[in-house]
């Protein structure tokens, strides 16, 4: 039972996990914030560009995408699997985008430089701007989809995923600190 459901949680997740990290792969170029400052500190500063935020936002979008055409294949091998409404498979990533950039936005104000690890913040931004955009936007399918368990695992699963993650993208060159 719980590892049908762990199984559920990593499909759920992955239109949130794949936007930052192919935005560290495409990303470059002009910030989104064009250099502008707030009480002398950036907006949201180098680490977040155009070029990364529409390239993850797609990237995310055509994983869910994948996903949807997979589930028939994989379904008898781990049971039901959900599948992602047109909403939904926009909510999850841009949700994931925006909550990665309303963290540096935070993280600026807080005075921390591009790249400064802020443990909780880090790894959690983004799963909170899916669930918020996905709240907003299809929260039927959220409550049907989304058990206390699943929102359970998700939590806990996903700093430990994303420390992982980050740390393979800064050994391949990718990154250039590793958090
Ligand atoms: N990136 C991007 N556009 C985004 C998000 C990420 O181009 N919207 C790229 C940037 O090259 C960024 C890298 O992915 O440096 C890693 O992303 P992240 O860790 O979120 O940014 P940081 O550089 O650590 O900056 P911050 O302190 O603002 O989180
Ligand atoms: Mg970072």
């Amino acid at each position: 039972m719980w590892m049908a459901e762990l199984f559920i949680t990593m499909w759920i997740l992955l239109p949130t996990y794949i936007p930052n990290n192919a935005a560290v792969i495409v990303g470059g170029g002009p910030p989104l914030d064009r250099g502008l400052k707030l009480r002398g500190r950036r907006l949201l500063g180098d680490g977040k560009t155009a070029r990364g935020a529409l390239g993850g936002a797609v990237a995310g979008a055509g994983v869910a995408v994948g996903l949807n055409l997979l589930r028939p294949a994989v379904e008898p091998l781990v049971g039901p699997l959900p599948q992602f409404p047109p909403l939904v498979i926009i909510a999850l990533p841009i949700g994931a985008i925006m909550g990665d950039i309303a963290g540096s936005f935070l993280k600026r104000r807080g005075g921390f430089a591009r790249g400064a690890a802020i443990p909780v913040l880090d790894q959690l931004d983004f799963l909170i701007g899916a669930a918020v955009l996905t709240l907003m936007f299809a929260p039927g399918w959220l409550f049907r989809t989304v058990t206390p368990t699943i929102a359970l695992f998700a939590i806990v699963l996903t700093p430990l995923l994303h420390r992982i993650a980050n740390i393979v993208a800064f050994r391949l060159g990718l990154k250039q600190e590793p958090h």
